[in-house]
């Protein structure tokens, strides 16, 4: 098996003010400064970005957006572009998380496009995928996602290899309940064979694939040990210091 970095990338989501978000990387910072055997990627609000970048400037941590436009400038009110987060030296994009998706509506071709535009600018997109409860229970959730990442990737064959895709079941999302380990395996199993199947099998064996819902320090290692989950997404546990770089520390 090809040997893949971990990857944990922090979701702030629409939380920190700019002062709490300046102590919480600095705080994350202490620890994980020189942390080279696992990617670590903060993701702060847009309002944050400049500062949190300021703070990890010296450090290995690197800067990751929510959301953007796929646009590259023009009359899009309220929305940011691929060239804006460059100029913030953001590395990583959030694209197509379930909260877009279900809250403000994006569509798999929107998500496309978004992907599209990051690549272009050279920004590492870490897309979203994961079913809802109901496609769980009713034994839909391979077809879900296998339908999400053919719709999603359309045309990107080549690029596969270079983007980071994230499961993040909707059922644990922020809601204390987490995939078992095998159920995190068993889909991100399924996800690296769509991939060997839209990509081929060297993109397949090169493509990182973050578990995201619900990581807390007691549940991390175990899930970061499955051979095909490749890191996490975190988004309550990212809140607080501690808990992202204990979290860290899990997947090393
Ligand atoms: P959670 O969120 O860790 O709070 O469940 C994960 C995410 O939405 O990325």
């Amino acid at each position: 098996m090809k040997f893949r970095k971990k990857i944990i990338a922090g979701n702030w989501k629409m939380n920190k003010t700019l002062a709490d978000a300046e102590n919480l990387a600095s705080a994350i910072k202490l620890d994980l400064a020189d942390c080279r055997e696992v990617d670590v990627v903060l993701c702060p609000p847009f309002t944050a970005l400049k500062t949190v970048g300021e703070v990890i400037a010296d450090t290995h941590i690197k800067l990751g957006a929510q959301n953007m436009h796929w646009e590259t400038s023009g009359a899009f009110t309220g929305e940011i572009s691929p060239a804006m987060l460059r100029d913030l030296f953001c590395r990583y994009v959030i694209i197509g998380h379930s909260e877009r998706r279900s809250i403000f509506g994006e569509t798999d071709a929107m998500i496309n496009r978004k992907l599209r535009a990051a690549l272009a600018a050279n920004l590492t997109p870490i897309l979203c995928v994961g079913e809802a409860l109901q496609e769980r229970d009713s034994g839909r959730a391979v077809d879900v996602v296998r339908q999400q990442l053919t719709a999603d990737l359309d045309g990107l064959k080549d690029e596969a290899k270079s983007i980071v895709i994230a499961y993040e079941p909707v059922w644990a999302i922020g809601t204390g309940r987490t995939a078992t380990p095998e159920q995190a395996q068993e889909m991100h199993a399924h996800i690296r064979g769509v991939i060997s199947e839209l990509a081929g099998e060297e993109a397949a064996s090169a493509v990182r694939i973050q578990y995201g819902g619900s990581v807390k320090p007691s549940n991390a290692a175990e899930i970061f040990r499955q051979p095909d989950v490749d890191g996490g997404l975190i988004g309550g546990a990212s809140l607080e210091a501690r808990s992202f770089v204990e979290i860290v520390k899990a997947s090393g």
